[in-house]
């Protein structure tokens, strides 16, 4: 999504953003339902798979009704999401739940819901799962998500595929559990999932992951077991300083279709960020402006509070101006309103001469941006 100007006002997809900036007070959030929607019919074309929107990437419902509506499915992580998705409309059938930690009132809310697959990430959320489904008489549908020790070569914040990570089920231990759920009559297992990561850009990890997947599918198949669903996860990454150049889906699409062109189970992807990061800019005002040892800081009134991902990651955003266009650039630190120093949005940032009360526009802020704002 991006500002352009028309008349010296600035637009977004037709709409002029003074309309908005009058209509309700800063900081807000504002969506492309033409740029999500275009972004999910990309990766129907190219991926030809089942698409799951990682819910936790932006639970807004308006976004969560449009994609249900184009027809993707949600990939949940708590009871919290799990409601979230559901009152959005998304049948019970096209939603999955994974998860590091599920507690017992999320297994169990899941359960009662019908959902399609629970994906076990520990042995002891296997027995607690099916001691539930015992005490229900009921028969769980689950997938296992393995980790499958493979490095995303991305941040160690957001890495959670290689065996030092606490996420999934370590594949050297895949025998031991598959060996359990054959002795576990309330338990079915349906799939296997994994998810080695976020901002994934190399391709050839996308390789190394289908390949691992494939053969672990194959050899379960082959010991008898109905593997109906190989979910590969999200992370595929989207370039924060620039417009362009985010996961090849072309590309990604050929490795989909030569790793798995004769199987007899479903492949599924359940991305987060590539579906709506594009799609979201956050509009901020400029509450006062001080120069202090040198720096020239802008202090605006959204901060860490509205988007963490700069103090937390240490992630660039690209930020936009508005006003003042014309004036000569000046180099500025953009920094919020909290009380702690960390709570910095950008560094060295190129703008025309700013003052009080003008605004900024945060770029690409659709993924991890209002769904982790306190
Ligand atoms: N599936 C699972 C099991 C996940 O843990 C995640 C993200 C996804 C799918 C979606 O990944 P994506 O396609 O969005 O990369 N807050 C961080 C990102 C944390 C991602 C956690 N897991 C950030 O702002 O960069």
């Amino acid at each position: 999504m991006k500002i352009y100007f028309k008349n010296n006002k600035p637009f977004i997809e037709g709409v002029c953003l003074d309309d908005i900036i009058n209509s309700y007070s800063t900081p807000f959030y504002i969506y492309s339902q033409k740029g999500i929607t275009e972004t999910y019919n990309k990766l129907i074309e190219n991926l030809n798979s089942e698409i799951f929107f990682s819910v936790k990437a932006n639970s807004n419902q308006a976004i969560l009704k449009l994609l249900k509506s184009c027809g993707a499915g949600a990939d949940v992580v708590s009871a919290g999401e799990l409601e979230r998705a559901l009152a959005a409309g998304f049948n019970s059938e096209k939603i999955i739940f994974e998860g590091v930690g599920k507690s017992k009132n999320d297994i169990q809310y899941a359960i009662n819901n019908n959902i399609r697959l629970i994906n076990i990430e520990s042995i002891n959320e296997l027995i607690l799962v099916n001691s539930i489904g015992y005490s229900l008489s009921k028969k769980i549908n689950i997938g296992i998500r393995l980790n499958p020790d493979i490095d995303g070569k991305t941040l160690d914040k957001i890495s959670t595929g290689k065996k030092t990570d606490k996420f999934g089920i370590n594949i050297i231990q895949l025998n031991e559990i598959i060996t359990l759920i054959k002795s576990c009559e309330n338990i079915n297992l349906k799939g296997i999932s994994c998810h080695i990561g976020s901002q994934i850009h190399d391709l050839s990890t996308f390789k190394d992951v289908f390949q691992k997947m494939k053969k672990i599918a194959n050899s379960l198949s082959g010991e008898g077991l109905n593997i109906e669903y190989v979910d590969l996860g999200g992370g595929f990454g989207v370039n924060y300083e620039k417009d362009s150049d985010d996961l090849d889906l072309k590309e990604l699409g050929v490795l989909v279709h030569s790793t798995y062109n004769d199987t007899p189970y479903k492949i599924s992807f359940e991305p987060g960020r590539f579906l709506v990061a594009r799609s979201g800019i956050l509009m901020t005002k400029i509450l006062t402006t001080k120069e202090n040892g040198g720096i020239n800081f802008l202090i605006t009134d959204a901060g860490m509070h509205t988007l963490i991902r700069p103090s937390m990651y240490g992630a660039i955003h690209r930020v936009q101006a508005i006003n003042n266009l014309n004036t000569k650039t000046i180099i500025y630190t953009i920094a919020g309103p909290i009380c702690e120093s960390s709570d910095i949005l950008v560094k060295n940032i190129n703008l025309p001469k700013q003052e009080i009360n003008n605004y900024l526009a945060i770029l690409d802020v659709g993924a991890y941006g209002a769904v982790m704002a306190s």
